[in-house]
């Protein structure tokens, strides 16, 4: 089965929560595989190409003005589906009604302060870990508990 990468970032907010080991831990523990990881000063040229989807939208400066108020964590994450399963696990966009049980929905309350993003699809994923990481910050390396996280045939 196909190994994906997704990139997520813990917001401003999620920094100064400090919830980056709460939201590092959920993913370790989930099985998902951490393969980058560094802190980012997100300049508004790697802001407006991040969030080129919403640039018509009436929200988009103050958005870009709010992530690169602060530093950002960036990470990049791998397993199987790992794009649909880490958006499971950060829930929806309103922290006040995303499912109890993500972090959205466990540590959230506003939608522009909603702690982190993932990723919503394989080309945003490569997009967006394009803006942040140079290929040689992904590190290749072989998970010890692979072989009781995922069956052989899922491993294919
Ligand atoms: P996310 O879904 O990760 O990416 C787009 C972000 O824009 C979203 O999280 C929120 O942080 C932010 N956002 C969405 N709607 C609004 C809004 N109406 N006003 C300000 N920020 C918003």
């Amino acid at each position: 089965m196909a190994h994906s990468r997704t990139a997520v970032l813990v917001k401003p907010d999620g920094l100064q929560r400090g919830l980056i080991g709460e939201i590092i831990s959920r993913f370790e523990r989930k099985g998902l595989k951490l393969v980058g990881l560094k802190m980012v000063n997100m300049t508004d040229e790697m802001l407006s190409e991040w969030y080129v989807e919403h640039k018509d939208k009436s929200f988009f400066g103050e958005l870009k003005q709010f992530m690169g108020s602060m530093p950002i964590v960036s990470m990049v994450w791998e397993g199987v589906d790992a794009i649909p399963v880490v958006r499971k696990l950060v829930g929806t966009t309103l922290g006040r009604e995303a499912e109890a049980g993500s972090i959205r929905g466990d540590f959230g309350m506003s939608q522009q302060f909603n702690l982190i993003h993932a990723s919503s699809s394989a080309e945003d994923a490569q997009r967006e870990i394009d803006i942040v990481f140079d290929e040689d910050e992904l590190i290749q390396y072989s998970g010890a508990m692979d072989g009781v996280i995922y069956a052989d045939y899922e491993l294919k």
